[in-house]
């Protein structure tokens, strides 16, 4: 198989992409911290089928992280998510240093208010306008014409979403499924924090929004009643620190008073020091 080139200047970015839309090419970017894995890269092989050339950026965003979170510890193997990127159809890689991406503290930040400051926001107030800012700079680096993003980070999605139409970005955000393990687990980088008598506590996360689903299933259109249905699956995991359990509308992340069309449900818990996110669409007027 092809290597796929690597890029670390904003630059040589630029000069990549332009020469694929000289050429009459359209550009996908794949936004990641790096650690892939299998969810990665169905976002990278959908980029690939739908675009001339997917670049797929490798950067841990120090501005997305708050003072005690894992920024130090983040994992990181930059040769296997190479392989990882060109088994996938990748045609750049783009891994700056911080240097490159922010060589000046930067006095400019973007907010999504009121979606930065829900669920996700409630415990990590600063998360959302982190990875709005450098996506909003990833865009205006290369300029792609669509972006993918997993549903697995749904708010992440929304707020890049609003942000994007918000700033008349011409970028399409598309949004694709969460990648499983056969268990249920959501494929993700920080799950390998997980010690082996937490790795099957951990699919508590799937487990309590299956039975919130199951609640609306059988019924219920009461938020709360769902939220309690979710939060005791997470409560009866003894290894299991939950956050939240909650229900709300897609697209608004407001909790509605009943539950009604297009509902997102979300889950947050700390197992061992892996804090994990999980959540479940679920659409009322199609049961
Ligand atoms: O989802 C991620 O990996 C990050 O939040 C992102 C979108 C690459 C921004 O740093």
């Amino acid at each position: 198989m092809n290597a796929v080139p690597v890029v670390g200047r904003v630059a040589e970015l630029r000069e990549a992409a332009d020469a694929a839309r000289a050429r009459g090419g359209s550009v996908g970017l794949v936004p990641t911290m790096g650690y892939l894995h299998e969810g990665h890269q169905s976002l990278v092989a959908r980029s690939a089928a739908e675009n001339d050339l997917t670049v797929v950026s490798i950067f841990v965003n120090p501005l997305q992280f708050a003072e005690g979170e894992d920024y130090g510890t983040y994992p990181r193997d930059l040769d296997r998510d190479l392989e990882m990127c060109a088994d996938a159809g990748a045609g750049l890689v783009f891994a700056p240093g911080a240097e490159e991406m922010y060589p000046q503290v930067p006095l400019t930040s973007v907010a999504v208010e009121g979606l930065n400051a829900v669920l996700e926001g409630w415990s990590r107030p600063a998360h959302f306008d982190g990875v709005a800012t450098v996506v909003a700079k990833l865009f205006a680096m290369l300029g792609p014409g669509r972006a993918y993003f997993g549903e697995k980070d749904y708010q992440q999605l929304a707020v890049i979403r609003r942000m994007a139409a918000d700033l008349s970005m011409p970028v399409e955000v598309v949004g694709c499924p969460t990648f499983r393990e056969p268990d249920g687990l959501a494929m993700s980088s920080r799950n390998v924090y997980l010690a082996a008598d937490e790795r099957p506590a951990a699919t508590v996360l799937w487990r309590s929004l299956q039975a919130g689903r199951d609640a609306v299933v059988q019924g219920s259109r009461d938020p709360g009643e769902v939220e309690a249905a979710m939060a005791s699956v997470l409560a009866a995991e003894p290894l299991a620190c939950p956050d939240y359990a909650a229900v709300v509308n897609a697209a608004t992340l407001e909790r509605p008073d009943v539950l009604d069309g297009e509902l997102r449900l979300l889950v947050a818990a700390r197992v061992g020091r892996a804090r994990l996110i999980d959540n479940l669409g679920l659409d009322v007027g199609r049961l």
